[in-house]
């Protein structure tokens, strides 16, 4: 691979280099705050505050950093001049742009480079909770989650994932119970039980016992004393368990599945993985003093964390019942995580109703010293999905949806958006239909999570979320069908740069965001923000269809290179649409 240096990059070297020799003594402050602009491709507003800042006169200033910078025949830079109270705005040479995006095309990788100091970051993401079904929140973390192992990998990180599913508490003490005494409910009768049968089977018997639970103080009793027995690791209760494990995941992953998403059982380590290390968790954050003892529980206190009575509310690490709840099992998955598994960085996709939990797990990791210098803890908090009336997303009858009803709608309108866009020109079949219509379904409940910055709360409007026009996945994939349908029919003609050739304004606004792929994807990682993959993406979608407004590319009126020229941008654009969509999750039909 070889990683190629972008526009921007050398047009900022450029006029920092510039900048230090017309004023030595700014040292590491000369940087000329570059940016994209719409008068010419770049401006770069440094001199203004650096000038104040030493007492110069910034036009002067400016002026001394063009007289630096070699411009004209085979330079990077074409025109650079002085405007306003001292911005400088710069044009960069047709031919730089073309021969930057001709090395990027070379690479497999487009030319992006791996990270500077790669490190091992742990996610923890798609935490489903066992025998319940998924809702959209789950959908969030999965799809989010995602995105970010796929960025990260891409820019050399190593990446464990790990799924911490609910698989533990007291509540399986009255579904055991009530398992014992209705052997049947998790049978398979006829074979195999598909995920939405182990679901249905799951949910009836869910209801049942938490009827029963309520109803019934003798089974309350009983299923009180199975939790015992299940902490106390009894191997019957454990063998029921894990039947309602088994049963979970098979639902689980019918639903990964049709989400496109490959989850994998070994990194499902849930909460009852860190059973083992419960006991050892709270004896040495008692030992350390870090958490004390009151009213009979194990508490951490924390001077910012008040209720609003004004008391402080601790996080409970163990309950005066002797049980150990969510806040051990997190604080003990950091220990294997950081001490174990060698995490420098620990992600957390989660909800954003649970970051007062994090904050106290991770601050008293850091008093126990589990988490250290070296180590990084950052929860990417998500914001809730609404419905159209801009309200938590619920059924007409108060229900949590389901999410596989969710997903089966959303392929079905694109289905339809699909079939009705098909022409004898473009000819699918029924089976390409179909095919493409989970495609674009899918592709449109994951850009629709992923093109608003994750912390924000979204609608959920199918309607939107399969729409030809506007930011949605769906625009953006049928940019990438006809460019590829465009290249089918290049006949003898092959994409060739051609760096020599004037570009139209069309080519340069295409050209330029090309060559920005790189930084954005290292903005996308360092920053945990997969939304500004997608509004790249999105954006180089819309400068393709400007483009091919303006520039016919296989009747160009410039000859045969203007052909290949054109047919080069047209597939170095497919390229990057199909990376970047491959790495939030999202497939690239290619003809539609
Ligand atoms: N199972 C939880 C839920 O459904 C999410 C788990 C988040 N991860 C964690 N380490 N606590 O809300």
């Amino acid at each position: 691979m070889t990683p190629v240096t972008s526009l921007a990059a050398s047009v900022n070297q450029r006029v920092a280099d510039a900048l230090s020799a017309a004023l030595p003594e700014a040292g590491a402050a000369a940087d000329p705050l570059l940016r994209r602009s719409d008068r010419a491709d770049f401006q770069a507003n440094g001199m203004l505050a650096l000038a104040k800042k030493l007492k110069g006169n910034p036009r002067e200033l400016a002026g001394q950093v063009v007289a630096g910078i070699p411009t004209g025949e085979g330079a990077v830079i074409k025109e650079i001049e002085v405007s306003g109270p001292g911005f400088l705005n710069i044009t960069v040479a047709d031919e730089a742009i073309i021969s930057t995006l001709a090395a990027r095309a070379a690479d497999d990788r487009l030319g992006v480079p791996y990270a500077d100091r790669p490190g091992t970051t742990v996610i923890d993401y798609a935490q489903p909770n066992v025998a319940k079904e998924m809702h959209v929140g789950h959908l969030r973390s999965a799809v989010i989650g995602a995105a970010m192992v796929e960025i990260l990998e891409f820019t050399g990180e190593k990446v464990i994932r790990r799924h911490h599913i609910g698989d533990w508490g007291t509540q399986f003490g009255m579904l055991i119970q009530y398992l014992t005494e209705h052997p049947h409910e998790l049978d398979h009768k006829g074979g195999e039980v598909s995920g939405e049968e182990a679901m249905t089977n799951l949910g009836r018997l869910y209801k049942a016992s938490r009827a029963l639970f309520d109803a019934d103080p003798e089974f309350k009793e009983r299923a009180r004393a199975r939790v015992v027995d299940l902490q106390a690791g009894d191997e019957e209760t454990l063998a029921l368990w894990r039947r309602f494990v088994d049963e979970s995941k098979i639902y689980f992953y019918s639903v990964f599945n049709k989400l496109d998403m490959d989850i994998k059982d070994p990194d499902v380590v849930g909460e009852s993985g860190y059973n083992a290390m419960l006991e050892e968790t709270c004896r040495i954050l008692e030992e350390t003093g870090v958490a004390v003892r009151s009213d009979g529980a194990l508490c951490v206190f924390f001077d910012d964390v008040k209720g609003p009575d004004g008391n402080p509310v601790p996080l409970i690490v163990k309950k005066s019942n002797g049980g150990y709840g969510y806040a051990a099992t997190d604080l003990s998955a950091i220990r294997d995580r950081v001490q174990n598994l060698g995490a420098e960085t620990l992600l957390y996709v989660v909800d954003a109703r649970q970051s007062l939990h994090f904050k106290m797990v991770f601050e008293t990791a850091r008093r126990a010293g589990w988490l250290h210098e070296g180590t990084d803890a950052v929860q990417l908090a998500f914001g809730t999905v609404l419905g159209k009336d801009g309200k938590p997303f619920k059924t007409r009858e108060g229900e949590t949806v389901r999410l596989v009803d969710l997903l089966d709608e959303a392929i079905e309108r694109a289905t339809a958006v699909v079939r009705e866009k098909n022409n004898d020109k473009v000819a699918l079949t029924e089976d390409e239909i179909a095919a493409n219509g989970v495609q674009i379904g899918i592709g449109a409940v994951k850009y629709a999570d992923l093109s608003t910055s994750a912390s924000r709360d979204y609608k959920f409007d199918l309607d939107q979320m399969v729409s030809l026009n506007g930011d949605t996945s769906v625009y953006v994939q049928y940019a990438y069908a006809r460019i590829r349908s465009i290249l089918r029919l290049r006949g003898e003609a092959e994409p060739v740069a051609h760096p020599e050739l004037e570009l139209a304004p069309a080519e340069r606004a295409l050209g330029l965001h090309l060559d920005q792929f790189g930084e954005t994807l290292a903005e996308a990682a360092a920053g945990y923000e997969p939304h500004k993959l997608a509004a790249y993406l999105y954006q180089l979608a819309s400068l393709y269809t400007t483009f091919y407004d303006q520039c016919p590319v296989l009747k160009a009126e410039g000859g045969a290179d203007q052909v290949a020229n054109r047919l080069f941008l047209c597939d170095l654009t497919a390229r990057t649409l199909h990376q970047g969509l491959a790495l939030l999750g999202i497939r690239t039909p290619e003809r539609l």
